[in-house]
C-alpha cells in the first residue's frame, strides 16, 4: 500500500506541484521500504532528503507568497518552520540514537498527515489565491 499523486492534490500551480511529486515520491519509497523490512535503512536517506529539499520547496512557496504580497504568509510560513524543525529533530534523534522503528511509524504518521493536509488545505488555498489574479 504506496502513496500515488493525485490530480486532487494539484494546488494549480506547476512548480508547487512538481516538487509535492518528488516528496511524495519520496515518502512512497519508505512505505514500500517498510513493506520490504527496509524502512530503518530507508528512513536515513528519506530525512537527510527533507531536510534539504524541503526546505528549497517551502523557500519556492514563500517566495511566490511574498511577490504576490499573499494575505496568509504568516501562517503559512509558521506551518513550514514546524515542519522543518520535526524533521531537523528527528534526523538529530536519530543520528544520536539511532533508527528504530518508532521513527520510521513516526516518519509515515508525520508525513501521511501533515503533508496531505497541509497540500490539500493550505496550498491548496495559496494556489487558489495565486491564480485568481489578486496582484
Ligand atoms: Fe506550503
Amino acid at each position: 500500500m504506496g502513496i500515488q499523486w493525485r490530480d486532487s492534490l494539484s494546488v494549480g500551480v506547476e512548480v508547487i506541484d512538481k516538487q509535492h511529486k518528488e516528496l511524495l515520491m519520496r515518502f512512497d519509497r519508505l512505505l514500500t521500504a517498510c513493506e520490504e523490512g527496509k524502512g530503518t535503512a530507508e528512513l536515513k536517506k528519506l530525512l537527510s532528503f527533507l531536510e534539504e529539499y524541503v526546505v528549497t520547496h517551502f523557500k519556492d512557496e514563500e517566495a511566490l507568497q511574498l511577490l504576490r504580497r499573499y494575505p496568509g504568509y504568516e501562517e503559512h510560513r509558521a506551518q513550514h518552520a514546524s515542519f522543518v524543525s520535526r524533521i531537523k529533530e528527528l534526523r538529530e534523534e536519530t543520528d544520536r540514537d539511532g533508527i528504530s522503528t518508532h521513527h520510521v511509524l513516526e516518519t509515515n504518521n508525520m508525513l501521511l498527515k501533515w503533508l496531505l493536509n497541509h497540500i490539500s488545505k493550505v496550498d491548496t488555498k495559496l494556489g487558489a489565491y495565486l491564480n485568481s489574479g489578486t496582484p
